[in-house]
């Protein structure tokens, strides 16, 4: 695959900025790839790879001849046409995302008609307007910009990256737009070439939905506990119809990461500020807020008081084969029991080193087995494999007591049960 392409910049190395230039120069372009972050940029210049992502590492190495790392953006701007930008767009304290570091790669690009940006961070829809008009009052009108959503999975980016299932480009007409449309041909993907505008709503919509269906399953799972239906088995009656789709209609306790709470408070926010009250997406996120929680409710349905009990925590990523922490429901789960006295021990095959850095209190163990060592009670909090395949005997010989809670009916409870332990899933019988 790899013919001489296009070279182009990425500004911002993170999980989509690092995923998208080793990508695109698998495909063949030369990559020059700019981050402000001084020590991430030595360790990319060492070979190091500073996330956990599957594939990713055997990317960047088989690459590494085509990939340049700096901080310096003239760097980019000298050697390509096209400046990814996948810089962060967190959220703010109003659920806005904070577009700062977005201006801030347009303050730092000089006026130019060589040179477009191509928009790989998650804006507000109306972003690449309000953009292009500061282009104009900088006297940098030659810029151009294209709306270019990614949609690739942590835990699965590589694969995400290399097989999309659709490719949106927004533009407004140029040059650009069909330089990032050519850039994408060899994947052969279906390709959504539209306004910036409507690009930007794909991203934003695509991500509310894909909550809107976590947080209805989730519900159902509750209204189940109440009913005596098994939301397992309810989730693959309706998922086996074709307008449904199997998809994320697994019950748990709740969505996390990166993207959906803040991509989704900012659609609401977005609405909002334009006049419109988007009320079911404040249902989802009130959902999604309380799903955290009632892994608690059950704990203390077991055992009473939670104060002075032992808790193990297998699992603490949002989701399993990344080591990204953000909004994680490890984060709320672990705050909730620490609040009411319990004692954590906590396991995660990756994500410890970024745990560490926003939970204390809490004991991390070496392994699945020195977590639940004296246990009163084990919660399944990421569905990672290695914890999927546990020996329930052995765990069931660890702990001091017998309750297993799986946050992501990810267990086979027969399993668990046979091993003289009490199953308790989310919405299961
Ligand atoms: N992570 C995902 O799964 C995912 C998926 C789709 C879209 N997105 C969107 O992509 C964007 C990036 O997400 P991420 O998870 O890769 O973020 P990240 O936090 O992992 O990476 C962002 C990188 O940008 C760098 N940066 C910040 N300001 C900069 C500047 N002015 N110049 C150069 N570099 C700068 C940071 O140092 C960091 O390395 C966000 O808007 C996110 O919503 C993320």
């Amino acid at each position: 695959m790899s013919v001489a392409r296009q070279p182009i910049g990425v500004i911002g190395t993170g999980y989509v900025g690092l995923v998208t230039a080793a990508g695109f120069a698998e495909l063949g372009s030369e990559v020059w790839c700019i981050d402000i972050d001084v020590a991430k940029v030595e360790r990319l210049r060492r070979g190091e790879v500073p996330i956990y992502e599957p594939g990713l590492e055997e990317l960047l190495k088989r690459n590494s001849s085509r990939m340049h790392f700096s901080t310096d953006i003239a760097d980019a701007l000298e050697h390509a046409r096209l400046l990814f930008v996948a810089v962060g767009t967190p959220p703010t304290y109003s659920g806005d995302a904070d577009l700062s570091a977005v201006r801030a790669v347009v303050e730092a690009i000089p006026a130019s008609d060589r040179h477009a940006l191509v928009m790989k961070s998650t804006v507000p829809c109306g972003t690449g307007a309000s953009l292009t008009r500061v282009f104009a009052e900088q006297g940098k009108d030659g810029l151009g910009y294209v709306s270019c959503p990614e949609f690739l999975k942590e835990g699965s980016a590589v694969k995400d990256f290399l097989n999309p299932d659709r490719v949106v480009v927004g533009d407004s007409g140029g040059w650009a737009g069909d330089a990032v449309v050519e850039l994408y041909s060899p994947l052969d993907a279906p390709l959504v070439r539209t306004d910036i505008a409507s690009a930007e709503m794909v991203k934003l919509a695509s991500n509310a939905f894909l909550a809107t269906k976590i947080s209805f399953i989730n519900e159902i799972a509750n209204v189940c506990e109440e009913t005596g239906a098994d939301v397992v088995e309810v989730a693959r009656g309706m998922g086996l119809d074709d307008r449904i789709g199997a998809k994320f209609l697994q019950a748990g306790i709740g969505f996390g990461g990166s993207c959906f709470p803040k991509d989704v408070d900012a659609l609401k926010q977005l609405a909002g500020n334009s006049g419109y009250h988007f009320q079911l997406l404040t249902a989802v996120i009130d959902v999604n807020d309380l799903q955290k929680r009632r892994v608690i409710g059950k704990l203390q349905r077991h055992l009473g008081s939670l104060a002075g009990k032992r808790v193990a925590l297998l699992g603490l990523a949002f989701k399993p084969n990344t080591d990204d922490m953000r909004e994680a429901s490890s984060l709320v789960l672990s705050a909730r029991l620490l609040a009411d006295g319990a004692r954590i021990a906590a396991y995660d095959p990756v994500a410890e080193e970024q745990a560490r850095l926003l939970v204390s209190g809490i004991d991390f163990a070496s392994s699945p087995l020195d977590a639940v060592e004296g246990a009163d009670a084990v919660v399944l909090v990421t569905e990672w494999q290695e914890l999927l395949d546990l020996d329930w005997q052995k765990v069931a010989a660890a702990m001091k007591g017998d309750l297993v809670i799986d946050g992501r009916n990810a267990l086979d409870p027969e399993a668990v049960r046979a091993a003289g332990l009490v199953y308790e899933g989310i919405g299961r019988r």
